[in-house]
């Protein structure tokens, strides 16, 4: 099957009541490990890429590589999406590369750390929509702004400090018509998100249930959801790593979630981990070694099974082969007749 756009996975994640992992990508190794992990488990994926990723690699690399990933695992159903979009400019030029779906994270201006206004957050994310949608691209967007920074991107501070607001989502869905809307509800990215593990009082799933309550068509999508578990923290720091305590987000809080729309888990920093430990040890048991493969394979492997956890923990496992891929002239078409129309005003009308 050809590579799906994002939407019409996170749609069939919905009446299937699964979430669906979206893992991120900077090379090949990290591109291996998530499609060998799908094939195993039968699952349906996200691959995405940042704009830090995209410059790391040369996007022409990661193109291509997610090229070999299709033609290689043609069963496997995967989107290919930009990952936190800094403006229109880097979306059209995901879009028109190839991206099946891209993020357009208006909550932070194009210099990826300053918060923006909520008019320029609707009027960039409509820009992307109007845009992607004639393509049969999907279109994310942020409301709310996520703590931490990572590679430069993002506001920094705890993730309390601009939690998505219900209404404003709300109108929000209403006015740029996007696909998938990514929440602030006390996540942060990287490993250190919570200082002990997280309760309601730093990590607002009530919030979440309140805005799937009030906008139960647009699908829902947690940032920063690694879980950076302690025997990942604890290979690395075996091996010479200075991990210092912390906590990620449980993934029975994620299963809530998707209990309560959450489509998409945005999951990076434990594949992170899980590559810097198994190539830590190998440094550390057998300092001669000194081929790349040596530990560039351990480390593909280490990624490939926690991917492989995640995708059966959020439920995707075993739904790969449900569905025939929809192409993407085909989602525009749904798109300019109104079929795949979420804005709230109508999909409630339907
Ligand atoms: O959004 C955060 C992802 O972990 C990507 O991080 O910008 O360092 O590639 P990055
Ligand atoms: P983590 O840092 O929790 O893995 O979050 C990744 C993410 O949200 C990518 O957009
Ligand atoms: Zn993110």
């Amino acid at each position: 099957m050809p590579i799906v756009s994002m939407r019409q996975i996170l749609d069939e994640a919905a009446k299937g009541g699964y979430g669906v992992g979206a893992f991120n990508v900077n090379n090949m190794e990290q591109i291996q490990a998530i499609i060998e992990a799908a094939s195993e488990t039968n699952s349906p994926v996200v691959i995405q890429a940042s704009r830090g990723a995209r410059a790391y690699s040369n996007d022409r690399f990661l193109y291509h590589l997610l090229l070999a990933a299709n033609e290689l695992y043609p069963n496997v159903p995967f989107a290919m999406h930009q990952d936190h979009g800094n403006s229109f400019e880097t979306c059209k030029s995901a879009i028109d590369m190839g991206f099946t779906s891209v993020m357009m994270d208006g909550s932070l201006k194009e210099d990826g750390k300053t918060p923006n206004t909520f008019e320029g957050n609707v009027e960039v994310t409509r820009r992307v929509v109007e845009y992607a949608h004639p393509r049969g691209v999907t279109v994310e967007g942020e409301i709310g702004v996520l703590g931490g920074v990572e590679d430069g991107h993002g506001a920094g501070g705890s993730g309390l400090e601009h939690l998505t607001d219900p209404d404003q989502a709300v109108e929000f869905a209403e006015r740029t018509g996007l696909d998938a809307l990514a929440l602030a509800i006390g996540t942060s990215h990287g490993a250190y998100k919570f200082s002990r593990k997280p309760d309601g009082s730093v990590l607002k799933m009530d919030l979440l249930i309140r805005i799937h309550s009030m906008l139960p068509h647009t699908h829902l999508v947690m940032h920063g959801s690694s879980s950076v578990p302690k025997d990942l923290q604890d290979i690395v720091n075996q091996y010479g790593g200075k991990l210092k305590p912390t906590w990620g987000v449980p993934v029975e809080e994620i299963q809530l979630g998707i209990k309560n729309g959450v489509r998409k888990i945005n999951v990076d920093t434990d594949s992170r981990l899980a590559i810097t430990g198994a190539i830590r040890k190998v440094f550390t048991e057998s300092p001669e070694k000194f081929d790349p493969r040596d530990y560039l394979k351990p480390a593909r492997e280490a990624m490939k099974k926690v991917v492989a956890l995640r995708m059966t923990e959020f439920g995707q496992a075993g739904h790969g082969k449900d569905y025939k891929a929809i192409p993407l002239a085909e989602m525009a078409k749904g798109y300019a007749d109104g079929r795949l129309d979420t804005r709230p005003s109508l999909a409630a009308a339907r």
